[in-house]
């Protein structure tokens, strides 16, 4: 038996016992003839002694360890002379008679510590050693726990877990796949899943009516703090269902995930909040609404006083930011330019001071007279002291989001963003699709298997664009602090309004059945009315962690360009590899 104890476990109530530890040695120290070993596991650390007076040999073993050298350590526990209160075995340490040395280690090329002096590209490379670190050991033991608590809930709600195949067709979510040769089949692909989706509808037509499946899922994108190439779902599909089902039973678990992970009670019942409403008032179709500061529209009342640049808007919007009025020029400057990055992509900003006297001041006094502001700052709920900013355009959804991005910069230079404070949310009512000007076709907003509304199906059949554009879905986003969790819908479960949804998208009757014709197909063998949802679990862990970045939350994550610098991935692959595919790289010409 290597061990009997973990080095988290001993504590005064095991002193006199004769123990046998094993681990990585943290660090090792020597004081008046004594040499002190910090023993590590994953389990906590605990404090090794070898006494000036004990044998030659084992005081020679001992300070001879290195850090990360692997050990066996016999020993007794005793009651510390200094306690240490920070340490959970503080209290006592092992006086050692034997060390045996498992496995020496490299000097490992940062300090494995809660503050590590090593960069992130190094701790990325070394991965496994920065796993061996509190913090991350931490984030992926609430990870561990999330799971189990997502399992046990579904568990007990009927849900059974079935895996999906991960070699398949284009599943459209909205990104690339990445695809896989097929040796056996020449010049053909598989996809990897973006997501199971039409795996879980066809789990519906085959009677299993509650599903769910902690999934990886795989999308070929620009990557983010919260975006992964590979990541993990929480995946469920239920039959016999309607908005409100879903909705009830994915409320009540992420109630008991908050509850029995991080003790938290959230609202209940959860917000809801409509998308028109959500885009209007936040300028987002994931609000924060942990602060107010909302999107108020002022076209009617700003325009037509000669001011040419609001003048010519389609729309006209403003926040009013509270007690920003003392903001200096230099102040409202820094943030004209900030909002004229690339990232906004605003044109500039106007602004109205709302002083404490109850003047004004702004950057279009020559347009408004005081009487003009104030009908503005009424219409922007503007108090005194605070500053109202100003953008405006012809298209109103994009100065909604400029303005929403602002309000998310300002909560934040604020202090309103408090990341103990959970404000979940449901966006629902979404519209069934989103015209792209570029292409000048339809996409679907969430994807191409979500229903029409029922009432709105007469405008579905419509031909006219401003009739489809009214078109709405029962689907349902859910969003905390700012984050979109997770999202889904109500499923269309008819062939015939499954191939009408592809010719509204411009998918005809050939394509659609060459990538979609086993779902159609399915259809028509009784399916029966279902809905769904997956949560993005990388992203609830983060959450639960309070952190903005997923990477933390993966053992094994990519980088910002989708590498793995630990194995070197994604790499050249050999030419009897290539050759057996059947496949010939296009080398760039270099010039
Ligand atoms: P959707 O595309 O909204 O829906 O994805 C669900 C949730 O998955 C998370 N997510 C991601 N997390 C990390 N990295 C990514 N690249 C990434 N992309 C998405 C988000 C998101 O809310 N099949 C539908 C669900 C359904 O309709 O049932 C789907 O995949 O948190």
């Amino acid at each position: 038996m290597y061990r009997t104890h973990t080095c988290g476990e001993l504590r005064l109530a095991n002193c006199g016992q004769n123990v046998t530890l094993a681990g990585w040695v943290q660090k090792s120290r020597k004081l008046g003839g004594m040499t002190f070993i910090d023993l590590r596991d994953r389990y906590g650390i605990t404090q090794l002694v070898v006494e000036a007076d004990a044998p030659a040999e084992l005081v020679d073993t001992a300070t001879s360890l290195g850090r990360e050298f692997v050990i066996q350590a016999k020993g007794e526990v005793v009651e510390r002379q200094s306690k240490n209160p920070k340490m959970a075995t503080g209290d006592i340490e092992i006086k050692l008679d034997a060390i045996t040395i498992l496995n020496k280690s490299a000097v490992p090329p940062f300090t494995i510590e809660d503050n590590s002096d090593g960069g992130e590209d190094l701790r990325a490379k070394y991965r496994y050693l920065d796993l061996r670190r509190n913090p991350l050991r931490e984030a992926l033991m609430l990870r561990h726990k999330i799971a189990h608590e997502v399992r046990n809930f579904l568990d007990s709600k009927g849900f059974m877990e079935i895996e999906t195949p991960y070699l398949i067709k284009s599943t459209p979510e909205g990104a690339r796949d990445f695809v896989v040769p097929s040796r056996m089949n020449p010049g053909q692909f598989y996809a990897l899943p973006q997501s199971p989706q039409t795996f879980k509808q066809l789990l519906m037509v085959a009677g299993y009516d509650r599903y769910f499946q902690i999934v990886r899922c795989f999308r070929d994108e620009d990557l983010r703090a919260d975006r992964q190439p590979e990541f993990t779902q929480i995946d469920c599909e239920m039959s016999f269902v309607e908005q409100e089902d879903v909705l009830n039973t994915f409320e009540e678990m992420m109630r008991t995930l908050f509850k029995n992970v991080i003790g938290v009670e959230i609202a209940n019942p959860i917000p809801r909040m409509s998308w028109f409403d959500a885009m209007d008032k936040y300028g987002s179709d994931k609000p924060d609404i942990r602060f107010g500061m909302t999107i108020h529209e002022l076209t009617a009342v700003a325009k037509g006083k000669g001011f040419g640049v609001l003048d010519g808007a389609a729309y006209i919007g403003a926040i009013a930011v509270p007690g920003a009025a003392e903001y200096t020029r230099k102040q409202i400057d820094e943030l004209t330019e900030w909002v004229k990055r690339p990232q906004v992509g605003a044109k500039g900003l106007i602004y109205i001071k709302v002083n404490q006297d109850g003047s004004f001041k702004s950057s279009i006094d020559k347009f408004y007279s005081p009487e003009d502001l104030e009908k503005i700052a009424a219409a922007a709920e503007a108090s005194k002291g605070d500053l109202i900013l100003i953008m405006s355009g012809d298209n109103c959804r994009k100065v909604q989001t400029m303005l929403g991005v602002l309000r998310l910069e300002m909560g934040n230079r604020l202090g309103l963003r408090n990341p103990k404070e959970f404000a979940p949310l449901w966006i629902v009512d979404f519209p069934l699709l989103e015209w792209d000007d570029e292409t000048q076709r339809f996409y679907a907003m969430h994807h191409p298997f979500t229903a029409p509304k029922p009432e709105h199906e007469k405008y579905f059949y419509s031909d006219k664009k401003e009739d489809l554009e009214k078109v709405c879905a029962n689907a349902y986003d859910f969003v905390l602090n700012g984050s979109e969790l997770g999202g889904g819908s109500i499923r269309i479960h008819n062939a015939d309004v499954q191939k009408r949804m592809f010719e509204v998208l411009g998918i005809g009757p050939e394509e659609a059945e060459y990538k979609f014709g086993f779902i159609i197909n399915a259809f028509r063998f009784g399916a029966p009315p279902h809905g769904g949802l997956a949560f993005g679990f990388d992203r609830v862990c983060a959450l639960f962690g309070g952190s903005d970045s997923i990477r933390d939350y993966i053992a094994f994550p990519k980088n910002n360009q989708g590498r793995d610098v630990m194995i070197d991935s994604p790499s050249e692959i050999d030419q009897i590899q290539l050759d057996e595919l059947q496949i010939d790289i296009r080398k760039k010409v270099e010039e």
